[in-house]
């Protein structure tokens, strides 16, 4: 992001994806051709090891070399999901590594007190509930405060996720960040 955007931004609004609910790759395929932004399935494949929320990432992905969770809430997850699930907790680690990514780029373009407003839906393991904006708090920590909590019930949408593991997303929260003025 800082190679692309080299000014500082007033604010970031964006719905980042969910943690292993929706397959975005196999959704957009008819999106990607139409709006030309690939134009053959070779493209459409080397895309495929960035998208962020995939299940069944391969061991040696690049984000996963050397990176260990550190937050303490988010291990807790981590140990729990690995207690099933092996590859599901690599694909938890993933989008862990992803999203503290994430926040890190946006740190780089947002001035202290810059909001960032962040809308996601809390997915489901074994039945009980992921708790993302818990999760997001914490790996955004180092350079952003979470100021306001929001949500709002889903209705009338329909997403896989439900259909294959029975957990529909009926929530979603808005997560209103502000950039800290902590120089990290
Ligand atoms: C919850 S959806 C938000 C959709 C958006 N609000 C819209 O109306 O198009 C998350 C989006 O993030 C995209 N995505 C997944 N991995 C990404 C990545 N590495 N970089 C940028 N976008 C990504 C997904 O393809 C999906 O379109």
């Amino acid at each position: 992001m800082r190679r692309w955007i080299r000014r500082p931004v007033d604010a970031v609004i964006t719905s980042p994806p969910y943690n292993n609910a929706v397959d975005y790759y196999r959704r957009h395929q008819l999106e990607m051709y139409w709006l030309g932004l690939t134009t053959s399935h070779t493209e459409r494949l080397a895309l495929l090891p960035d998208y962020i929320g995939r299940p069944r990432i391969p061991q040696g992905h690049r984000l996963l070399a050397d990176y260990q969770i550190a937050d303490p809430y988010a291990r807790q997850w981590e140990r729990r999901i690995a207690k099933s699930s092996t590859q599901r907790a690599t694909d938890f680690r993933h989008y862990h590594a992803a999203m503290t990514r994430v926040f890190r780029q946006l740190a780089f373009i947002l001035r202290a007190g810059s909001p960032a407003v962040f809308v996601v839906g809390h997915s489901r393991w074994n039945g009980a509930r992921i708790p993302t904006t818990a999760l997001f708090a914490e790996l955004a920590a180092p350079y952003f405060e979470l100021a306001e909590l929001y949500w709002y019930p889903v209705k009338n949408r329909y997403m896989s996720y439900s259909r294959h593991n029975g957990a529909s997303i009926d929530r979603e929260y808005v997560l209103a960040f502000r950039r800290s003025d902590n120089g990290a």
